[in-house]
């Protein structure tokens, strides 16, 4: 409690652990089967207890929800489902007394096709100056006018009656904006200005690297993946990584700049190699940047150790904090994920008639791999639900799937609902304590009674008791604000290093391992077996 007003020379975000709260799937105050920030507010002591230092609320704008609130309407406001500036006004004021800040999400390459500057570009006919907050073109007789895709399948063009095409490079719903016009770049900062007023801590940046296009809008046949920056080809995709986003950028650190406190902004960029990630963490541009490398890292030690080295050594160049995330709302959850062998790891979408994850397993390295990366230096960010070791739910009906990408691809992309599923919090049926009605807006899985935070707390060997142990321990250690050095230990598929005179080790061979004479333990996923650390699991020790 009270952790925000302590007076502290280092910013916050530098070694914080920032929980990603998906609005639509945390709690639901009203019974209507969605989640809200009255349910949110409710359920924040939960957080506190947890240990975490923030939390991020994905978007809560007025949104139709054609991509689940990526598709904002008004950028002012709160989506009537969700509740309203007041409610917003609530939550963030009960986040500051638990001693959470609030980061919220914005979205600034498109805006929802009913946002009134989309409606008016619309009215306002070719050549108008409303159509050039967008990127309306001619196209080639009948054809688009250039072959790129959407992210979520099929042309990112979409014609509209007068003839001419609009960009999206996600849903028809989502239309890009030009970020060249300098109405767009003013408007966004007034929206930044707008929730910085109202007490936030700070931004994560939706699709960060995508805002701005290669002149010309040169060609690229390629398919576009969900966190897949860079092509087959190794070259840059024109759409991706271009110069002029970090101007953009500079702009709006000069307007957080202007506010008292540690205000932060952390890209969603799904750039590679890591070099070309710091770029976006200058010292004049964003503070974070989420490691897509690590969450798509697999199971295998050599791999992790090579990510975590080039992260660590791009972000030093420009003195900005790494990040390391397992889990997110476009993503496999890691439980599963990690329950396939071990470089056949999915990251987008498991359906009912795919091979499907061994749960045992995907859980043992699930509790190892959060063990690994909570004692890593940095930032660290968690997802929902993954602090009760949920598994991604792959058999929801094709009927309750939502995810636009689904329907774009006629099915072939099963899509992110499976990890969206509306989160158990007690009791053994359905809506477990998600909300007073009876069924949440996915369908939840009889498994989630076992797995409610209610049948979680105090339950010793836990994942929530674990999850507990390992945010509290990491504060208490310094292990965010530590140095790396990696230790070798003999034999098998072992990564090891110290940090903060902490010993940590993650086993990720067949055989157990054994650690240096008179190490002892601090903290482990599962238990050592005659203080050798076992197969699938992380420990962390004290060294003498
Ligand atoms: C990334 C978000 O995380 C994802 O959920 C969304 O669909 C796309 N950006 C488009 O906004």
């Amino acid at each position: 409690m009270g952790r925000v007003s302590e007076p502290s020379s280092t910013p916050w975000w530098r070694d914080a652990v920032i929980y990603q709260v998906y609005p639509r799937s945390f709690a639901d105050g009203d019974g209507d089967g969605m989640g809200d920030l009255p349910g949110i507010t409710a359920r924040l002591p939960h957080l506190a207890d947890l240990g975490v230092d923030a939390v991020w609320l994905s978007p809560v704008y007025p949104s139709p929800q054609k991509d689940a609130g990526y598709d904002v309407a008004d950028y002012r406001g709160i989506e009537a489902m969700f509740g309203t500036l007041d409610d917003f006004g609530r939550l963030s004021e009960r986040a500051h007394e638990l001693g959470l800040r609030v980061v919220m999400d914005l979205v600034p390459n498109h805006t929802s096709a009913d946002h009134v500057w989309f409606r008016a570009a619309l009215a306002a006919g070719p050549g108008s100056p409303e159509r050039a907050r967008y990127l309306f073109r001619e196209g080639d007789g009948d054809a688009p006018p250039n072959s790129w895709r959407s992210v979520f399948g099929g042309p990112a063009w979409t014609r509209v009656e007068d003839g001419s095409w609009y960009l999206h490079l996600f849903d028809s719903s989502q239309p890009d904006l030009d970020w060249t016009n300098p109405e767009v770049v003013a408007e966004f900062e007034d929206v930044l200005r707008f929730w910085l007023d109202r007490g936030v801590d700070g931004f994560r940046i939706d699709v960060a690297h995508g805002l701005v296009k290669a002149d010309g809008l040169p060609e690229w046949d390629h398919d576009q993946a969900l966190l897949d920056g860079s092509a087959a080809t190794g070259e840059r995709p024109p759409m991706w990584d271009q110069e002029g986003v970090h101007e953009i950028y500079r702009g709006w650190r000069r307007v957080l700049d202007a506010y008292p406190g540690d205000r932060m902004l952390v890209a969603e960029a799904w750039v590679t190699p890591p070099e070309r990630l710091a770029r976006y963490l200058r010292g004049d541009e964003m503070h974070q940047a989420f490691n897509f490398d690590y969450l798509r890292a697999p199971w295998r030690a050599a791999e992790l150790r090579a990510v975590i080295t080039s992260t660590l050594v791009a972000h030093e160049t420009v003195g900005a904090p790494a990040t390391w995330v397992l889990s997110n709302h476009d993503v496999v959850r890691h439980a599963s994920r990690l329950g396939y062998p071990a470089g056949q790891e999915p990251t987008s979408g498991v359906g009912p008639d795919d091979p499907q994850p061994d749960a045992e397993l995907g859980l043992r390295r699930a509790r190892a791999a959060t063990t690994f990366m909570l004692a890593l230096p940095g930032g660290a960010y968690v997802y929902q639900g993954e602090e009760l070791g949920l598994p991604e739910v792959t058999t929801l009906p094709a009927g309750v799937r939502q995810d636009p990408s689904f329907a774009r691809t006629n099915g072939e992309d099963t899509g992110r609902d499976g990890c969206r599923v509306p989160i158990p919090w007690e009791g053994g049926e359905p809506s477990y304590g998600f909300g007073p009605g009876p069924a949440g807006w996915l369908p939840q899985p009889e498994l989630w009674g076992r797995l409610s935070v209610a049948a979680q707390t105090g339950v010793a060997g836990s994942t929530l008791e674990l999850y507990r142990t390992l945010i509290a321990r990491r504060r208490e250690l310094h292990l965010g604000r530590g140095t790396l050095r990696w230790h070798e230990i003999d034999g098998g598929d072992v990564l090891a290093f110290t940090s903060a005179d902490v010993l940590v080790v993650a086993n990720l061979g067949p055989d157990p391992v054994a650690v240096p004479a008179g190490a002892t333990l601090l903290v482990a996923s599962g238990d050592l077996d005659a203080g050798r650390v076992p197969t699938d699991t992380a420990a962390w020790f004290r060294l003498p």
